[in-house]
């Protein structure tokens, strides 16, 4: 099976809506449904709000009219916006969005997608952080109820003799290599508060995380950084074949970039960057 991987494409900011249109559009005829599985690792909208939310929900409903099967895990823009989540909110994307989140299934996470080759396991990153004081910046937060749910379900059997994938919208991976705007390029403020806390914003229960997944994953995907880096070589350090970030996929704050996806072969362990025209 082959995974088309987007991620972060915060509809409702400037023109992403056309943007993510374009780009399903491409999906669709570089690609077609056949064989194929689209896959949004979160931040889809820019803001919880309730308008324009169903902006994006009729762009995938008519991929899913053109014989697609989608995918969705939330991501932190999803529920709330760039400083903090927002429960109600939350709980709006979810419903709004049931269909990508949860399938058929209960509205619980982990969420579990069999297909004849793989086992698809989508995670909440913020449902633990929902608290008062946890909100704020929205870093992720699995929580030990999520992780020990994660545990169980990897032992099963239907799920050890496929490959897994495993996605969710948090970055677990402490920094990344990308050229970053200095202060006279982005003002001294988003430097030091955007930039320079960056490398400490990272999922809060990385650690726990990869301890339960070593060895039992073949493919991990997320999004969240916009960086759109490769980070298989640290994902291999804990047995994981592929462990690659999305980036934005109509390059939200990342003007350097194209609007890509990635097209990602569970058969072979191979991917590759579609840039869209
Ligand atoms: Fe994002
Ligand atoms: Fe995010």
């Amino acid at each position: 099976m082959k995974i088309i991987h987007l991620s972060d494409t915060h509809v409702g900011k400037g023109d992403n809506a056309d943007k993510l249109q374009r780009i399903l559009d491409d999906v669709h005829r570089f690609c077609g449904p056949e064989g194929h599985l689209l896959l949004h690792t979160g931040d889809l909208n820019d803001t919880g709000k309730t308008e324009g939310m169903q902006a994006s929900r009729i762009l995938f409903d008519a991929m899913v009219d053109k014989g697609w099967q989608v995918l969705l895990a939330p991501g932190n823009h999803d529920y709330g916006d760039s400083l903090h989540i927002d429960p109600h909110w939350a709980e709006n994307f979810r419903t709004t969005y049931a269909r990508y989140i949860f399938g058929s299934q209960a509205p619980r996470f982990p969420v579990l997608t069999l297909t004849d080759d793989c086992a698809l396991i989508g995670l909440d990153t913020n449902e633990a952080e929902m608290g008062f004081l946890e909100r704020w910046m929205a870093e992720g937060f699995l929580g030990k109820r999520q992780i020990d749910a994660l545990d169980a379900l990897l032992d099963q059997a239907e799920v050890k003799q496929r490959k897994v994938v495993l996605y969710m919208h948090h970055h677990p991976f402490f920094d990344a290599f990308a050229v970053r705007p200095g202060r006279g390029d982005v003002g001294f403020y988003s430097q030091l508060f955007s930039w320079n806390t960056r490398r400490f914003r990272r999922l809060k229960d990385a650690y726990p995380l990869m301890q339960c997944i070593r060895d039992r994953v073949d493919v991990l995907l997320f999004g969240h950084q916009h960086f759109g880096l490769d980070y298989s070589a640290e994902g291999q350090r804990y047995g994981i074949a592929l462990a690659l970030d999305a980036s934005s996929s109509t390059c939200t704050q990342m003007d350097t970039q194209r609007m890509r996806y990635r097209i990602i072969d569970t058969a072979t362990g191979t991917f590759h960057t579609r840039f869209v025209p």
